[in-house]
C-alpha cells in the first residue's frame, strides 16, 4: 500500500465535508491576531478566538490543513522524523458536537474502506486518566469501546500526556490520543505497555476550559473539539516506512540534491537538513517573511544559510537554494494559494539571501578555521587548552561573515569547542545600542548605567508588563525597552491604542504595589517549571535549564509580578516614588512603546 500524502490531505478534507464541516483555507504562518508566538506551531492557534466563544463566520464545525513552524528541535533535523515546517489536518467542532460523534468520525476516517480502510487491530488510544482539574474520561474509553477497540487497546494516561494546551495560557482541556502499530510482529497491548511501538496519528481534544494564569481554570462559554492529525508522520506511519523522507514530501528532493551534489558527496542527513530547511524558508516567504536579523525574520534566515552551509558541507559551492524550492513551489502550489502567487518573490527572496551568505561563507570559514587553530598553536605553546570561543569572536562572524550565533555554536560542537553565547548577546546588545545611539545623536545613558534611577525603573518596567497582561490581556510581550535614569522605554506586542483608562488601569496597578510595601526576592528554579506556571519572560530558548525568577509581592501577599531576569532590581518599593505613564504610542506594526517615569 502507497498512500500519497497528497490523498491523505484531500480525503480527510472531503470526509469532513460530508460532516458537514466549512473547509477553510490555512491561516498564514505568522500570526496575525497572536503576537506571543512567531508562527503558528499547531492547527488550533488561528481559531483560539472561536474556540473563546467568538462565532466563527463559516460555523460552528470547521476543517482545514494548517501550515505550522516549529523550531525547537531544530538540531535534530536530518533524522528519521524531525521537520520545522509541517502541515496539520484539523476538525473543529466550536460549541457543537463533542466527544461522541469526534471520536466516531475519527474511527470512521481512519477504519471504513471508502476512506483509509486501516485495519482496526493496528490501532490504539489513550485517555485522560483524570486529576484535580478534570475527571477519568470513562466517558471517551466507552465510546471507544462501543466502537469495537478492545479494553486493552486503551491505555489511561495522566496529564503528561492526555491534556493538551496550546501554551501556558489559553483554551485547554483532556484529549484521546489514536495510535498505530510501528513495532515489530502482531499488535501488543497500548500506549502505556508498549509505549515505543505505538506512533500517535492523531489526537482530539475535548476543549472545556480556559487557562487565565497558573491559578485559574475557567470553564470554556462552550465545549469544543480540536483535533490535530500531521500529515508528514500519518503518511510515513501509514506507508509503513522508517523515514519521512521516504514518503513523497521528501523523496524526489533528496535525489535531486544527490544529482546536484554528486553521488559521491551526498551526505544524507546534511541533504535532509537542505531539504527540510527550504521546505520551510519556501513556505515562510511565501507568507511575507522576509530574512532579517530579528523575529521571524532571523529564523527565516537561519534556516536558509544553514540550508546553504549544510550543502557546503557536501562540497557544493554553487547556488542550490532555487533549485530545490523550485521542487517545493510545485508540491505547494496548488495546495496554498500563497505558494502560487509569490513563486517568484520566494525565488528571488532565496537568490538574494544565498548570494549574500554565499560570498562570505568560505571567507568566515577560513576565519573559523585560523580561530581553532590559533587553539591549538596555544595549547602546543602554553599547555592551556581552550575549549571556548569569545563572545566577541562569534560577533565577528556574524557581523563580518554573516554567521548566526547558532551556526557558531554548531561549528563549535563538530570540534568539541563550545561559544560563549552570553558574551556574543552582550556584543550584539552593545552593537546595537551603539548604533541606535549614533542614529539619535544622544551619547549619554543607555546600557550599562545602573544608578538607583535606572534600577527602580527596571523593577518599575516588571510591575507595569504584569499591569499591560491584566489590563490589555496575556497577548502582550515585551518587544524591547531601553532605560535611562531619566525614564523607562518599553515596547510591547499590542495591536491597538491603548484607551486613557487602560493607561490610568496600569498605573494604578503599579502604584497599588508600590504602595503595598513590595518585597522583591530572586529564586532559581526549572526553566521548564518557570514555564509551566505562567512566569514572564520572552526568548526561554536563549537561557540555560535553571533561571533565575524575580518575584515583587505586596505587604499583604499579593503577587504582582513574576518574571524571568537577570536583575538588578530594588529590594523594596520605598525608592520607588509615583509610577507614571507619560507617553503610548504606535512603535511598528503591532508594537506600542511606552514611556514612563518614577516621580519622587
Ligand atoms: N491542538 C492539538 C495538537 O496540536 C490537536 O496536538
Amino acid at each position: 500500500m502507497h498512500i500519497h500524502s497528497s490523498e491523505i490531505r484531500s480525503k480527510y478534507l472531503e470526509f469532513f465535508k460530508t460532516k458537514s464541516h466549512a473547509i477553510i483555507p490555512s491561516a498564514p504562518l505568522v500570526p496575525e491576531n497572536d503576537p506571543s508566538v512567531l508562527f503558528n506551531t499547531a492547527g488550533m492557534q488561528p481559531l483560539v478566538p472561536y474556540l473563546l466563544g467568538q462565532p466563527h463566520p463559516m460555523g460552528k464545525r470547521i476543517a482545514d490543513v494548517q501550515k505550522c513552524v516549529r523550531t525547537g528541535d531544530i538540531d535534530d533535523v536530518g533524522d528519521d522524523t524531525h521537520l520545522t515546517f509541517f502541515e496539520m489536518l484539523g476538525n473543529w467542532s466550536l460549541g457543537d458536537y463533542f466527544k461522541k460523534e469526534s471520536i466516531a468520525w475519527s474511527w470512521e476516517f481512519l477504519t471504513d474502506s471508502k476512506w483509509l480502510g486501516l485495519d482496526p487491530k493496528m490501532i490504539s488510544v489513550t485517555v485522560f486518566e483524570g486529576d484535580e482539574n478534570a475527571p477519568r474520561d470513562e466517558e471517551s474509553a466507552d465510546i471507544w469501546k462501543s466502537l469495537g477497540i478492545n479494553a486493552d487497546r486503551i491505555a489511561y494516561l495522566p496529564a503528561e500526556d492526555n491534556w493538551w494546551a496550546a501554551g501556558p495560557t489559553g483554551p485547554c482541556g483532556p484529549d484521546t490520543e489514536i495510535f498505530y502499530w510501528v513495532g515489530e510482529g502482531e499488535p501488543q497491548g497500548n500506549k502505556g505497555t508498549h509505549s515505543k511501538a505505538w506512533m500517535e496519528i492523531w489526537n482530539n481534544v475535548f476543549m472545556q476550559y480556559n487557562r487565565v494564569d497558573a491559578n485559574t481554570l475557567d470553564k470554556l462559554p462552550a465545549p469544543c473539539v480540536d483535533t490535530g492529525m500531521g500529515l508528514e508522520r500519518v503518511t510515513v506511519t501509514l506507508n509503513g516506512m522508517k523515514s519521512v523522507y521516504e514518503t513523497d514530501a521528501f523523496a524526489d528532493v533528496l535525489t535531486a540534491i544527490k544529482d546536484l551534489v554528486g553521488a559521491e558527496n551526498y551526505v544524507e542527513s546534511s541533504a535532509r537538513i537542505v531539504a527540510d530547511h527550504l521546505r520551510s524558508a519556501t513556505h515562510m516567504i511565501s507568507d511575507g517573511v522576509v530574512p532579517k536579523n530579528v523575529d521571524q525574520g532571523y529564523i527565516l534566515r537561519r534556516l536558509i544559510r544553514r540550508a546553504i552551509r549544510e550543502a557546503y558541507k557536501m562540497g557544493y559551492e554553487k547556488p542550490i537554494v532555487a533549485d530545490v524550492a523550485k521542487l517545493f513551489i510545485a508540491k505547494f502550489e496548488n495546495v496554498y494559494a500563497s505558494v502560487k502567487t509569490g513563486a517568484d518573490r520566494i525565488l528571488s527572496e532565496l537568490g538574494k539571501e544565498e548570494e549574500k551568505f554565499g560570498k562570505s561563507l568560505k571567507d568566515g570559514m577560513r576565519e573559523f578555521d585560523k580561530l581553532v587553530k590559533g587553539f591549538e598553536i596555544a595549547f602546543e605553546r602554553t599547555g592551556q587548552k581552550i575549549t571556548q570561543i569569545a563572545g566577541n569572536k562569534a560577533f565577528t562572524l556574524f557581523d563580518t561573515y554573516g554567521f548566526p550565533v547558532e551556526m557558531t555554536v554548531e561549528l563549535a560542537k563538530e570540534r568539541g569547542l563550545t561559544v560563549d553565547v552570553e558574551g556574543f548577546e552582550a556584543a550584539f546588545a552593545k552593537h546595537q545600542e551603539l548604533s541606535r545611539t549614533a542614529a539619535e545623536g544622544k551619547f549619554k545613558g543607555g546600557l550599562g548605567d545602573q544608578s538607583g534611577e535606572t534600577v527602580a525603573l527596571h523593577s518599575a518596567c516588571h510591575l507595569m508588563l504584569s499591569g499591560l497582561r491584566k489590563v490589555l490581556g496575556a497577548h502582550v510581550a515585551q518587544a524591547g525597552s531601553n532605560i535611562t535614569a531619566e525614564r523607562l522605554r518599553f515596547d510591547f506586542t499590542h495591536g491597538e491604542k491603548m484607551t486613557p483608562e487602560q493607561i490610568s488601569a496600569v498605573e494604578a496597578y503599579v502604584n497599588e504595589a508600590i504602595a503595598s510595601g513590595l518585597r522583591v526576592t530572586v529564586s532559581e528554579e526549572a526553566k521548564e517549571t518557570a514555564k509551566g506556571r505562567g512566569v514572564i519572560g520572552s526568548f526561554w530558548e536563549k537561557y540555560p535549564d535553571v533561571v533565575k525568577v524575580y518575584k515583587m509581592s505586596g505587604g499583604n501577599g499579593t503577587v504582582y509580578s513574576e518574571e524571568l531576569c537577570g536583575g538588578p532590581h530594588v529590594e523594596t518599593s520605598a525608592e520607588m516614588g509615583k509610577f507614571k505613564i507619560v507617553k503610548e504610542e504606535a512603535s511598528s506594526s503591532g508594537v506600542r512603546r511606552i514611556k514612563a517615569v518614577l516621580e519622587k
